[in-house]
Formats: structure tokens, sequence, C-alpha cells
């Protein structure tokens, strides 16, 4: 018999992890493409997609977050981009250029989708869905290559426990930050240190921000307890850890 705490473990980790070593920086970390919905090529709601992928790169250029609804009706298609915390504005509005052509080449009908680069995600979709969490487009990723070989499980369950007070940190700091973006550095002995950060986009509430960052701890328990970096995307919060600095300006 499963304890309910060791079946909703099972649950919670039967989710599917994508292996971050097969993508560069230029490729897309992961897309999803909702298939129940689809809208013809040279309507009105493709119109309104790109000009919302116009208005989108410039809005967010600036500031590095930006919503955006165009049209009326059946070609009415809201929007959101975000870019990560670090980012110039510059590399913001490519980042952003670059995932609306991509997530318009690999969901080239969909009413619905979102795309997630390194440097920038991009949400589209014909129903409103600002200010909710998305609790549905979550996805791990790690480096298959960087787990402990060495055999020594005590050694990687202090690893972890040091990884989960920096994500503990970088939680507490994030969700209170205006930004809603944080990153955190843990020295943990022989001369290396861990490095976080977290961001949710800016729609949410603070409260809400902390309840995505929870569930990806969550996430991240289950994909990557065994390795030394991982990472959780979604629709409205991610997070990620790694040996190495991986910030523009780190
Ligand atoms: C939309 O298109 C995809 C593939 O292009 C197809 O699998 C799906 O069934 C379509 N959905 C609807 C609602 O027509
Ligand atoms: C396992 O890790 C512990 C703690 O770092 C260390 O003391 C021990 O020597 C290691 N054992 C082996 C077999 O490597
Ligand atoms: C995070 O915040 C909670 C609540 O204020 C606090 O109890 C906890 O110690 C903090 N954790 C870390 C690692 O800073």
């Amino acid at each position: 018999m499963h304890s309910p705490a060791s079946s909703t473990l099972y649950v919670l980790c039967s989710a599917l992890f994508i292996h971050a070593a097969l993508t560069t920086a230029v490729d897309p970390l992961h897309a999803v493409c909702s298939t129940s919905k689809n809208y013809t090529s040279h309507g009105a709601f493709s119109n309104s997609l790109h000009q919302m992928m116009f208005l989108l790169a410039t809005k967010a250029a600036p500031i590095g977050f930006a919503l955006g609804s165009v049209g009326h009706g059946d070609s009415r298609v809201n929007g959101l981009a975000l870019c990560r915390g670090d980012v110039r504005s510059s590399a913001c509005a490519a980042c952003i250029r670059s995932a609306g052509a991509r997530v318009r080449d690999l969901c080239p009908r969909n009413n619905e989708a979102i795309i997630w680069f390194d440097e920038c995600m991009l949400r589209y979709s014909d129903t409103e869905f600002f200010g909710d969490v998305d609790y549905d487009h979550s996805f791990s990723l790690f480096d298959p290559r960087n787990t402990f070989n060495t055999g020594n499980v005590s050694d990687a369950k202090a690893f972890y426990g040091k990884v989960e007070f920096l994500l503990e940190r970088l939680k507490n700091k994030t969700y209170i930050s205006p930004l809603l973006f944080a990153n955190q550095e843990l020295e943990i002995g022989e001369s290396r240190n861990l490095y976080g950060v977290a961001q949710c986009t800016k729609d949410i509430s603070g409260g809400d921000c902390k309840k995505c960052l929870e569930a990806a701890i969550n996430k991240l328990r289950c994909c990557c307890r065994a390795r030394r970096g991982g990472r959780v995307v979604g629709g409205s919060c991610n997070m990620r850890y790694q040996l190495y600095p991986f910030l523009d300006d780190a």
C-alpha cells in the first residue's frame, strides 16, 4: 500500500521532464501548442496574433514584461511576454520577436500556445488568462549528464539540503520583490557556490507568486534531487539552480 504522501509524490514526479542538454541557447527550451481550437492561416485571428507579437516585443523591451490584447470577438487574442529579469531591453525585444516567429512555426494554427527560451517566454490564447496562476504548463528541465555518479547518496542528500535552503530563500526574496524576480548565491564549501534565480509573471500577486514558486520547489524536488542543477519553467513562474553563474550580470 502507498501512503497518501508517497502517492502524491508519485503524481508530482510523473510529470514530463525535458532534457535541457539537447537544446542550445537559441533553441526553445520547450513549447506547448494547444490543439483544442485552430485558426485559419489568413484569417482575422492570424492578423491579431501577428499584431500582438509586434506589440509585445515593443512593450516588453523597457521593463521586461508585457500584456496585450488585440482584436474583437472571435479574432481576439491575449498575449503575455516575460524576459528574464537581468536581460537588457534590446536582447529582451529580440528574444520576444524570435519567440513569436518560432511559436508560429511550431504551432502554426493553434489558438493557444506557450514557448520558453533561456531569456524569455511568450504565451498567447484566445481566452483571458491574465492574473490566474498557470499550474497546467509547468515542466522540469535538467542536464541528464549532471547527476551524482559517485554512488555516495549521503553526499547527494547533503547537497540537496543546501539546494532546498537556497530555493526557500530565493522564494522568500522573489515574491516580495517589486519585480517578482530575484537571484541568490550560497556558499556550500570546498570553494563552491550554488546559484539560483526565480521569477514570476507580473500579472499575478505576490501571494500567488509565492504559491507558484512553492509548486516549482516541489517539482524540482521530484526531478532534480539527484542532480547538480535543475529548473522548472511554467506559465506564471520559473526557478533554477546550478553550480555555476548563469545571469548576464552575475
Ligand atoms: C487542430 O490541428 C491539430 C493538428 O494540426 C489537430 O491534431 C487537432 O485535432 C485540430 N483541432 C481541432 C479542434 O480541429
Ligand atoms: C561520502 O560522502 C561523505 C560526506 O561527504 C564522506 O565523508 C565519505 O567519505 C564519502 N564516501 C565515499 C565512499 O566516497
Ligand atoms: C522563508 O520565510 C519563512 C517565513 O517568513 C521563514 O520561516 C523561513 O525561515 C525563510 N527561509 C529562508 C531559507 O530564508
